[in-house]
């Protein structure tokens, strides 16, 4: 059995999130229950920038380009649809919907 991780959008209305470690988060978030916007869901639009608190798994060279472009300031940033739960989360959109 896996274990499960929370997931938390501080800031928001929305509620806390329980996902399955190892689930990508772009399997469980949605327009419906998160802040987070999703467009290609592949790693290149950007569209899902986010910053991350809590442990996920590092990114790969192809989305350390992509959040250089996009969020360079923020050591934090990751895109959401290329990250991997591992670990509770508390996540912020840097796009707002
Ligand atoms: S949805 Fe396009 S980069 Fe994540």
């Amino acid at each position: 059995m896996g274990s499960e991780f929370k997931v938390q959008f501080p800031g928001t209305n929305f509620p806390e999130l329980v996902v399955p470690g190892g689930f990508s988060l772009s399997r469980k978030l949605d327009v419906q229950n998160s802040p987070i916007l999703f467009g290609c869901r592949t790693g290149i639009c950007a569209t899902c920038v986010c910053l991350v608190e809590g442990s996920v798994s590092p990114p790969t060279d192809d989305e350390k380009e992509v959040l250089e472009l996009f969020a360079p300031d923020e050591p934090t940033a990751r895109l959401a649809c290329q990250v991997k739960v591992d670990s509770n989360l508390s996540i912020k959109a840097c796009l707002e919907g």
